[in-house]
């Protein structure tokens, strides 16, 4: 997600800034940008859209002079990526700036009472609001600056991390955090703020973590002060770092495949917020309210994607279908735009991508676009090309994938097309009200239940070497379950070079049945469900063949540990959703092989994470 950095000592602010821009630079972004007070009082700004490299351009004939500053590294969230939107956010008078990770959830409330009273906006983000808002307080109730911070977060809902400079008071930076990290770092008569520790390990190991809900007083020639949002002082938890980089952008973790894999349940916390409300019984997408008509009258949709992204739009389709009573189909992107397809008016074309880039579904999109279908786009690139080619939207917002292997971009994405198809269900009465509650609930229960199925981390870890020596495996699966098998076959393809398929469980008998004996490992996903008999038998057929079985199975199962050589637990829960809980296992276990084989699980061979050409 976005980076902080801050500084104020006695040396010069914008070189350690760059520095600090460029190590928070594995985060990804889409813009960047830099404050800092001169010698004269000046509280100068600067930002820039794209790379830090661009910012350092545009700075190079600007007064980049002082030693108080604060920059940032912005993944958009709220407006699109450009220099307007990036960090830092003026206040009104100028005197004023901030820097901010997260999302201030009421932002739009503040934002209209604000205007209401004269303020005036330049940019389309969340952040410009609580500056707005903290200036506001000053001024109204004449507050010091760490006061008016205080009484404005009281008002804002969401999580933050954020620094803010006046320049009336080139001495101090008030910073403070709420679910999003913040590090201070403390040197000889300096102090570095950072999002993580990596734009600090440079200059000192002294370190301190700010809690949720605490607000650190950086004041040059003073003690560190951390007092909560009430004033209270707290105790100042000195750490000492003792890592190296490497380690601190993967979050400790060994790959970036595998913090992101542990990331998804706080992901998916991130694409519901907002979308379900607190009582889990209603979703809301600002597009189904923006286009209401044209997503009512869809006739048919037909979802376009590559990869992944496929597989989640296999999972979208029942959804779809069962929920919703609409014709879905499900398109390669690449075989679309060249098949001569039938698309018509009232189609409601579905492009999904995690980059953003993908140049076939981009092709798929302007093809469908040009014979007059309704593209509704499902991105995680905030104000990527696909985004920007789609009619509407929604984003999955599970910041930034920096593996090649897609992991909790495929479940932000199921995870969108569940809240889609629930939308849509509603106002078409294609469900009961008492279900379409039910499975609302159900939505906001996954990431606990994923946070369960986690727990099988160690358990796939020890099982992972058993299965180094295959050169075949086969994954089955039905129903939901069906495209999930796909999705598995393909993480252990693309990241451990072994050859993989992934079949409807049924359909083995067509054919590749033919390939089972005891050197081919299949994995079967018989989760708790309809056609639970069903993947017992076909589970049996793969046993009189000699074939090695794993089973990921629905806590509380007794049958299937019979017929099976290992099996993985996972918490119960509907159908619909099995995907999201079973996609872990599965992404941990060709992790966990990779790994075994030695291979480069976050780049491996011949593949890029945004594919741009055909
Ligand atoms: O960015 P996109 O979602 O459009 O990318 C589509 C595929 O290239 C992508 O999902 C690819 O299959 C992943 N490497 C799978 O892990």
């Amino acid at each position: 997600m976005c980076g902080i950095v801050g500084y104020i000592g006695t040396k010069q602010a914008y070189p350690i800034l760059i520095k600090g821009l460029k190590r928070l630079e594995y985060r990804g972004y889409d813009s960047a940008g830099v404050a800092m007070i001169s010698a004269g009082g000046d509280l100068n700004v600067y930002k820039a859209k794209g790379k830090v490299d661009n910012l350092i351009e545009y700075c190079g004939d600007k007064d980049v002079s002082g030693s108080i500053g604060i920059a940032h590294t912005r993944w958009a969230t709220h407006g699109e990526p450009s220099a307007r939107n990036a960090h830092p956010h003026y206040s009104r008078s100028h005197n004023l700036a901030i820097i901010h990770n997260g999302i201030i959830e009421n932002y739009a409330d503040i934002k209209t009472k604000l205007q209401a009273n004269g303020i005036e906006f330049r940019s389309d983000t969340d952040t410009e609001v609580l500056v707005q808002l903290v200036e506001y307080i000053m001024v109204k109730k004449n507050l010091s600056l760490l006061e008016s911070v205080q009484v404005a977060l009281h008002q804002v809902v969401g999580a933050y991390a954020i620094a803010i400079v006046d320049k009336r008071d080139p001495c101090q930076i008030i910073a403070a955090r709420k679910q999003s990290p913040l590090v201070v770092g403390i040197g000889e008569n300096e102090f570095f703020l950072g999002s993580d520790a990596s734009p600090i390990i440079d200059y000192t190991d002294k370190v301190v973590y700010l809690e949720d809900g605490n607000i650190a007083v950086i004041r040059l020639g003073e003690e560190l002060k951390v007092i909560s949002v009430l004033g209270e002082e707290q105790d100042l938890k000195v750490k000492t770092v003792d890592i190296d980089l490497g380690q601190i952008e993967k979050g400790g973790y060994k790959h970036f495949m595998l913090k992101e894999i542990f990331e998804q349940p706080e992901c998916l916390k991130n694409c519901m917020r907002g979308r379900i409300n607190v009582e889990g019984n209603h979703v809301t997408l600002s597009a189904m309210i923006d286009y209401h008509r044209q997503l009512l009258s869809a006739k048919r949709i037909v979802i376009v994607a590559c990869g992944t992204s496929w597989h989640a739009g296999l999972i979208g389709k029942q959804l779809i279908e069962s929920l919703c009573r609409i014709p879905c189909e499900v398109e390669y992107a690449s075989e679309f735009r060249y098949r001569n397809p039938v698309v018509m008016k009232d189609d409601v074309v579905i492009a999904i991508s995690q980059s953003g880039e993908t140049a076939d579904t981009l092709a798929a999109i302007h093809l469908a676009k040009e014979q007059g279908a309704f593209i509704y786009g499902i991105c995680n690139a905030i104000g990527a090309s696909i985004p920007r080619a789609t009619d509407t939207g929604t984003y999955i917002h599970v910041g930034p994938e920096i593996g090649v292997a897609s992991t909790k971009a495929f479940t932000g994405q199921v995870t969108v097309l569940s809240m889609l198809a629930l939308c849509l269900a509603a106002e078409r009465n294609t469900i009961p009200p008492e279900l379409y509650q039910q499975i609302v609930k159900e939505l906001t229960l996954i990431p606990g239940k994923m946070e369960q199925a986690l727990k099988t981390n160690g358990q796939i870890e020890n099982l992972a070497p058993i299965f180094t020596y295959a050169r075949n495996c086969l994954y089955l699966g039905r129903g939901y379950n069906y495209p999930l098998a796909l999705e598995g076959a393909l993480k252990l393809k693309e990241i451990s070079y072994i050859h993989a398929e992934g079949y409807p469980a049924a359909e083995m008998k067509h054919g590749p049945i033919a390939l089972i004996d005891s050197e081919m490992p299949v994995f079967v996903i018989a989760t708790r469900d309809r056609l639970y008999e069903k993947v017992i038998s076909n589970i049996q057929e793969v046993r009189a063949r000699g074939g090695r079985v794993t089973a990921l199975v629905t806590e509380g199962d007794t049958q299937i540990q019979k017929f099976a050589d290992h099996i993985i637990t996972l918490p119960d829960t509907l159908e619909c959703f099995q995907p999201l809980i079973a996609s872990i296992p599965l992404q941990l276990l060709a992790y966990h092989i990779a790994v075994c084989k030695g291979k480069d699980v976050d780049r491996p061979r011949n593949l890029a994470k945004s594919v741009t050409v055909e």
